[in-house]
């Protein structure tokens, strides 16, 4: 199945996740156009409100490295209903990667695939700015 080399690399990375707070770990691998694979887990710390998820990591990650453009991201938690991207991370995903693919997996299959489109139908960005 397509996306499977990203599933494990999300599967890989999210044994990293600091969830020392929550225990949720989850894990993401995000696909640049040129094919390079980007991972990000979550991490926490004591202020909890710091916090930073995978998707975000992973995208940060990607834009520090010089990465512009993108084709997908995996997510993966250890949960049987599909862990989608929260609310901040769905706005930073549409800003810098678009209406990507978004695969949605835990640990034994793979449970959603969408579009960020769909995530976040009417998004606020900087069309909006000029
Ligand atoms: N989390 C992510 O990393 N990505 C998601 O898509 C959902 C939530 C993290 C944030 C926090 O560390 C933990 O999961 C519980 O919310």
């Amino acid at each position: 199945m397509a996306g499977s080399e990203l599933i494990r690399a999300a599967r890989r990375v999210r044994k990293h996740a600091r969830a020392d707070y929550s225990g949720f770990r989850v894990g993401a691998a995000l696909e640049a156009a040129d094919g390079t694979i980007i991972t990000g887990c979550n991490i926490e710390n004591a202020s909890y409100g710091l916090t930073m998820c995978a998707e975000r990591v992973a995208m940060f990650k990607a834009i520090s490295e010089g990465h512009k453009r993108f084709r997908r991201i995996v997510v993966v938690a250890d949960t049987d209903d599909p862990t989608p991207p929260c609310g901040p991370c769905r706005q930073i995903l549409w800003e810098f990667a678009g209406d990507i693919e978004v695969i949605i997996a835990n640990l034994r299959r793979e449970t959603a695939r969408l579009r960020m489109k769909e995530l976040l139908p009417l998004p606020f960005d900087g069309r909006l700015l000029k």
